[in-house]
């Protein structure tokens, strides 16, 4: 049962927002730009590259973000995950981890990439400190990563995937978007990959966002029938989920799995009323639900008044407007249609 609060409010125990839910997990996308075009991801256009970008006046600096930050940590968010499109483009990225890491109070820092910078900055994320990562991966064939991303990387993001495990990044987490008829004849494979590397392979429903997205109610996957096709390679068993295990439900295939599997339900099991996550997308605003497009300008709040005061209201702002639910079957229903926010700007 969900109880609203009169106002959202920062408590001893952090913030809290409308309907009780503690808020302490904020996702930071840096950049709206990425080195792949995924089928789900991109539009028509901006597949054919004619779409422009935000400029770089339109990001919020690191100086701005590293501010934002601070005073949110100080409010009581305590996890940051950096997402884009894809964070490790950015320039002087690593410059601005370095400086995130310092952040007093800031314990727990990861960041999803797609993986095709990862062999290379591996080793520097580790010494900064951030060694927990989700790579996204629909396909583990080199043909089929071609036609999913538009780029021919497979080999590039799997020797990133080699280089973290072996320095030792844990978690690693492989994201795989189940979609029917493209990629839904690699999932057992994708099981039994946790059985011999120590990874957590999360099976992520596909979600209709924005204008580009090849959603269809036919390529859509739920999870228990992705559970169903890999009960038949062995037993899962349930695992006791950690503090920041965030919404999956994971589980071991068999006794001897060196890794994990994840299950991610955003449609068919609504994880709404345990979401503790705001967004700050690559256009500055804040966005309370990865569904709903309400956010709040915060590059505009910022280029008035820069205060730390500031800041905080206006963080208040967006987690006051963060909705109880979803409610995706029902505007599908209505609209037959899908959210506005791009991926490549909220960041997943
Ligand atoms: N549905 C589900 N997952 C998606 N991702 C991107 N678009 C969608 C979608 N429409 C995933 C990416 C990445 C994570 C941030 O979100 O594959 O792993
Ligand atoms: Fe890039 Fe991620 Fe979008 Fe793929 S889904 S194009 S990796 S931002």
């Amino acid at each position: 049962m969900n109880h609203k609060n009169a106002s959202p409010l920062p408590t001893e125990n952090g913030l809290i927002d409308l309907f009780s839910r503690p808020i302490s997990y904020l996702r930071l996308s840096l950049t709206d730009r990425c080195n792949l075009r995924c089928m789900y991801c991109v539009t028509e256009e901006e597949a054919s590259g004619c779409l422009a970008k935000l400029s770089h006046g339109d990001l919020l600096t690191y100086e701005e973000l590293l501010h934002v930050v601070r005073v949110a940590v100080a409010m009581g968010i305590g996890k940051v995950r950096l997402t884009g499109g894809e964070p490790l483009v950015r320039r002087h990225v690593m410059r601005f981890i370095g400086e995130l890491t310092r952040i007093p109070g800031l314990d727990d820092i990861r960041i999803t990439t797609n993986g095709v910078l990862l062999e290379q900055f591996g080793p520097q994320l580790q010494a900064a400190g951030v060694t927990k990562v989700n790579i996204s991966l629909d396909s583990l064939r080199a043909e089929r990563v071609a036609a999913i991303t538009g780029v021919d990387c497979f080999d590039r993001v799997w020797r990133g995937v080699e280089t973290v495990l072996a320095l030792g990044f844990s978690p690693v987490k492989l994201n795989m978007v189940a979609m029917r008829h493209i990629n839904d004849d690699e999932i057992v494979d994708f099981a039994r990959l946790s059985q011999r590397l120590p990874v957590q392979v999360r099976f992520i429903e596909f979600m209709p966002i924005g204008q580009s997205s090849r959603w269809t109610a036919d390529t859509f996957i739920g999870t228990d029938e992705i559970m169903a096709r890999i009960s038949a390679l062995g037993d899962l068993f349930p695992l006791e989920k950690g503090r920041h295990d965030g919404p999956a439900k994971v589980y071991r295939l068999g006794e001897d799995a060196v890794g994990t599997l994840g299950f991610i339900s955003p449609i068919s099991h609504h994880f709404c009323s345990r979401c503790n996550r705001l967004r700050l997308t690559s256009a500055g605003t804040l966005r309370s639900c990865l569904l709903h497009d309400a956010e709040v300008d915060l590059r505009a709040v910022l280029r008035r008044d820069p205060s730390d005061e500031a800041i905080r209201q206006a963080l208040l702002a967006a987690i006051r407007n963060k909705p109880q639910g979803h409610q995706l079957e029902e505007r599908l229903r209505q609209s037959g249609g899908d959210c506005h926010g791009r991926m490549s700007r909220i960041g997943g």
